[in-house]
Order: C-alpha cells, then sequence, then structure tokens
C-alpha cells in the first residue's frame, strides 16, 4: 500500500494533464472536450495541489541536511511521473502567528498551547529557507504564507526580505498575505474589521511588500462560505479593485471544507455518504460561482487555497478513508469543471485528512493515509 490514493489523484491529473507520455489520453480528453463544446476548458495542470500547516512544514520537509526521506519519495514519485510535483502552499493559522527571526538557533520553533494542534508562536530562521531549496524534487514550488493577523507590517516586510535573500527563486511561485482574514477576531483586528478596511490595508501592505519582490501575491485566503460571506467577499475585493490596484496579485483564493467537527452540532452531521455524495459536492461548488467569476473578470485564476473533508483537523474513519480519497478526485475534477485552477489539499502531522503522516506521531510510525 504504496501512496497508492493520494497518487491516484495526482496521478489522474497528472495523466490528464501531464506530458508526453500520456498523449493518447490526452488526445481523448482534448477530444471530449471539443465534443463537450465552447464552454469546456482543459484541466488545468497544477489542479491537484498541497496546503502545509506552517508549523508542521518542518516535519513534512525535515531539517538542514536531513530531509524527510517518505515525503521526498512521495512527492518526487508524483514529478517523474507528471512532470512536476504538486505546488506546496505553506499556510493557515499558524502562519499568523510566524515570524523571521535572524537570530535564533532553530530552524523552526513552534510553541504549543495545551489542547491545541496549531502552534501558538512560531519563529524560524534562515535554514528554513535551505530546507525549502533543498529537500525537496527538482520542479517543486511553494506559496509562501506571510503574517497578517499580527497587525505589524514590519513582521512580512522581514519575511519577505528573508526570502528573497535566502530562497532560490524557482522554489517561490507566489507570496500570500494573511490566513482567513474575514475571520479575524478582536485580538488580530480592531472592531468593527470589515472588507473595506481590508482592501485599503492589504493595499498599503502589498505595495510596501511588493517594493522588496519581483514575484507576485495570491489574494484572499477567505475562510467564510460564500452564503454567509456578505461582501467580505473576492467578488467585493476585485469589485473594489484591490488586484488592479496591487498588479502583482497572481492569484485569488477561498477556503472550505465540505463538514466540520469544530462544534458538537456540526460534527454529528459528519458521514463519510454524505462526503462521497456527488450531487451534494455539485451543490456545494455551486457556491462559488460568483467568486469565480470574479477572479475570471479580473483575469487571474482561482484556486481553492486551502481545503479538506472536515474542519477542525479531520474526522476519524471519514477523513482517513479510501472513500474520502474518492471524495478527492470527484471534488477536484468538478473544481476544475467549474473553473478552478488549483485545490490545495491541506496537511498537518496530527490532521485526520492529510495525506501522510511524515513522522512518528501519538505511537504511530510515519504513514501514508488512503488519501
Ligand atoms: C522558542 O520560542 C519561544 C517563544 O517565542 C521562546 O521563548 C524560546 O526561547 C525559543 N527557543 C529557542 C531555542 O530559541
Ligand atoms: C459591506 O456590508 C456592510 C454591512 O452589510 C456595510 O456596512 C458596508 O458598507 C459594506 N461595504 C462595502 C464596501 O460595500
Ligand atoms: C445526495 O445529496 C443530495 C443533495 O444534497 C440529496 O438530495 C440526496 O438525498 C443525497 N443522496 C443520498 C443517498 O444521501
Ligand atoms: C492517540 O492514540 C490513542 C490510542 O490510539 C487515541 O485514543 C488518541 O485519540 C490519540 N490522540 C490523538 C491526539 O490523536
Amino acid at each position: 500500500m504504496f501512496f497508492i490514493s493520494a497518487s491516484l489523484l495526482f496521478i489522474a491529473s497528472g495523466i490528464i494533464c501531464g506530458p508526453a507520455r500520456a498523449e493518447t489520453f490526452v488526445t481523448n480528453v482534448v477530444r471530449l472536450t471539443e465534443q463537450a463544446g465552447s464552454i469546456a476548458k482543459p484541466i488545468p495542470k497544477g489542479i491537484a495541489a498541497l496546503s502545509v500547516e506552517f508549523c508542521y512544514i518542518t516535519d513534512y520537509l525535515g531539517d538542514v541536511n536531513q530531509p524527510n526521506s517518505l515525503s521526498r519519495s512521495l512527492l518526487q514519485n508524483i514529478e517523474d511521473i507528471a512532470g512536476a510535483p504538486p505546488v506546496i502552499r505553506i499556510g493557515g493559522h499558524t502562519q499568523d502567528v510566524a515570524w523571521f527571526c535572524a537570530d535564533c538557533p532553530q530552524t523552526l520553533n513552534n510553541t504549543f498551547a495545551s489542547g491545541n494542534d496549531e502552534a501558538i508562536d512560531v519563529s524560524f530562521n534562515k535554514d528554513l529557507f535551505t530546507v525549502l531549496n533543498e529537500n525537496v524534487p527538482a520542479r517543486q514550488e511553494f506559496i509562501f504564507g506571510l503574517n497578517f493577523g499580527r497587525n505589524d507590517v514590519s513582521i512580512p516586510l522581514a519575511e519577505v526580505m528573508a526570502a528573497e535573500k535566502y530562497m532560490d527563486p524557482s522554489r517561490l511561485r507566489a507570496y500570500e498575505l494573511g490566513n482567513e482574514p474575514d475571520f479575524y477576531g478582536p485580538s488580530q483586528r480592531p472592531r468593527p474589521w470589515t472588507v473595506d478596511k481590508y482592501v485599503a490595508e492589504q493595499e498599503d501592505w502589498l505595495n510596501q511588500l511588493g517594493k522588496k519582490t519581483g514575484k507576485g501575491f495570491s489574494i484572499g485566503a477567505l475562510a467564510q462560505l460564500p452564503i454567509y460571506q456578505g461582501n467580505f467577499s473576492l467578488a467585493e475585493i476585485t469589485a473594489l479593485g484591490l488586484p488592479e490596484k496591487v498588479d502583482y496579485a497572481v492569484s485569488l483564493s477561498d477556503h472550505t471544507y465540505p463538514y466540520s467537527r469544530c462544534d458538537p452540532e456540526r460534527e454529528a452531521q459528519v458521514s463519510l455518504p454524505g462526503l462521497m455524495n456527488h450531487t451534494a459536492v455539485v451543490e456545494y461548488f455551486s457556491q462559488w460561482t460568483s467568486e469565480i467569476q470574479a477572479a475570471n473578470d479580473a483575469g487571474i485564476p482561482f484556486l481553492m487555497g486551502e481545503t479538506g473533508s472536515v474542519s477542525c483537523h479531520g474526522k476519524q474513519g471519514v477523513s482517513n478513508t479510501l472513500g474520502a480519497a474518492l471524495w478527492e478526485l470527484d471534488y477536484v475534477l468538478h473544481g476544475a469543471t467549474i473553473g478552478m485552477s488549483g485545490v490545495y489539499f491541506h496537511m498537518g502531522t496530527p490532521f485526520y485528512y492529510s495525506m501522510w503522516q511524515p513522522v512518528p506521531y501519538n505511537g504511530t510510525a510515519a504513514t501514508v493515509y488512503p488519501t
């Protein structure tokens, strides 16, 4: 059982979108696409992608001169088959507590509070960039999450300047300023915290950060479901002109999890048959029509920039099953048909929805999950 179903996902996208070896298959897909009429578009090559919770990135990739060999060979397998490994976004809640510390001795230093699997403080030194440069296959790219949550522009400025100095530019696809800013609490931004304030701050900060880099930024990373988000949406953000104003916006993104176990009411609704129900996938994704349209109108790709089966780190027996792997295939391919350019599956060492657990944890050896 070696990486069977996660590879299914990447290999499926690799075969559909991949290099010459899959020519006949591609020819057939192109023919099908043509038959489907003018609204059909090719499936983007990077449609299946990964997101790693910032505080677990060295669990996944190892340390300087000590690559995590499981992660490395899984990613290398995909590169060998599909031409490139999945893009990895490094982010999540812990990107908003992370900071570059030039003088710190550790590659990554997490501080945890008891009962919380997400670090409450994360510092890193330049060795983290050596890890990102060296411990991955040749064509690995990252979206690097910057800290917007601490409400201090000097933190992301230091992060960008360090990445520009120490990171191989070919590794860096884009930066992302802030994780789920629409859900920021009062400790992150004074009330009221509204979409127009967000847009004004992003414009100001991105202009400062943009002076330090030639790379672009992925905008948004919004958490709320479109049916509940009101005007804190990509549609409003583009209507307010942010992507044009900053002129180095390279993508727009939302996050979502079809189920949640963040509270008992929602946890009671989690079910594998519900997750795997194709009609439910189609209905669920139909909420994103105006968000995807906003990205199309702005002329930049829409990403489902962080996702998984069940929020609050997945559910045992649902998230880590072959059924969930089949759901992932259906979810990604349906996302592609409605105009998503990338679907980024989130991972963390203790999270049940991870595609693999990179290091020993809680008495279990490093392992590849069915997903
Ligand atoms: C790790 O971070 C914590 C919290 O910022 C700090 O107190 C501690 O000294 C750091 N450890 C090292 C080895 O730098
Ligand atoms: C967004 O909606 C809120 C409340 O519904 C309203 O007060 C605000 O003016 C709206 N902002 C924009 C930029 O439309
Ligand atoms: C699948 O989902 C649809 C839409 O939510 C629902 O109407 C249908 O009953 C579900 N099917 C099963 C077998 O649960
Ligand atoms: C750790 O493993 C034990 C025994 O398998 C399990 O009951 C417990 O839920 C696990 N704890 C976590 C945090 O995963």
